[in-house]
């Protein structure tokens, strides 16, 4: 079994245990040795302990890791520093996802698609996604490094969502658009058109409400 810590230890760290232990049940894979958190100590989630703050992480080197928290810049920062020190990272596709096997993702680099999404054909999904439950995503779509699609998204095909990008719970957005970088995505929203870096874009047709 290859052992795992979890950076993190809020909402998308229990969900991201639900998942790690819903693949050990098709195959025993992962060992989960405890979490990382810098605002939480003695605390248990689930029945795992958090064993440090993050900074940590270079005690238990010899470990793989996941960073389960949804904020796109702090997981690039995390990230960056992992792969610094040359730490392991596998991606975690809960066993109840459906991929295309004409899909592409980047190999190892912590990606996480959570239960009952579905991802269509020559998808590219780089570096640290978080995909979670009942998205998804259409094909020819990319999703750039260290973006978060919240539950219940539907993206069409031939969309491209850059770095860091979140899209709120149950958005949709038509197919062929450009979402630009380190923007947000309201929950509910239906984006009809192009949307540009760094800025918050909300409502039915999605349009920016300010800079991010
Ligand atoms: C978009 C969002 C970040 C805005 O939050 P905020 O910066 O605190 O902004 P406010 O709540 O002050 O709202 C600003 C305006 O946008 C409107 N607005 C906010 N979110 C909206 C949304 N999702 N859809 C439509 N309008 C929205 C507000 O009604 C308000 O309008 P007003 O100025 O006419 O009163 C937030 O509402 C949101 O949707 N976050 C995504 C949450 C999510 O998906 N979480 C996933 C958890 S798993």
């Amino acid at each position: 079994m290859e052992n795992l810590i979890i950076i993190g230890a809020g909402g998308f760290a229990l969900e991201v245990i639900d998942l790690i232990e819903s693949i050990n049940t098709t195959e025993e894979k992962y060992k989960i040795i405890g979490l990382l958190d810098d605002y939480k100590k003695d605390f248990i989630l689930e029945k795992y302990n958090v064993i440090g703050k993050v900074a940590d992480y270079k005690k238990f080197s010899q470990n793989s890791f996941v960073i389960a928290i949804a904020d796109p810049n702090v997981r690039e920062s995390i990230y960056s520093k992992l792969k610094l020190n040359d730490i392991k990272t596998p991606n975690l596709i809960h066993p109840k996802t459906e991929i295309s096997k004409y899909t592409t993702l980047q190999a190892d680099s912590a990606i996480v698609i959570n239960y009952s999404t579905q991802i269509s054909a020559e998808v590219k999904i780089e570096k640290a996604v978080i995909i979670d439950s009942k998205s998804y995503i259409g094909h020819e779509t990319t999703l750039k490094s260290f973006v978060t699609i919240y539950p219940g998204v539907n993206i069409s095909g031939k969309n491209l969502i850059n770095e860091k990008t979140e899209i709120g719970l149950g958005s949709n957005i038509i197919q062929g658009l450009s979402i630009g970088s380190n923007s947000l995505i309201g929950a509910g929203s239906t984006v009809i058109n192009d949307i540009k870096d760094n800025v918050v874009a909300v409502g039915t047709p999605c349009k920016p409400i300010k800079d991010r």
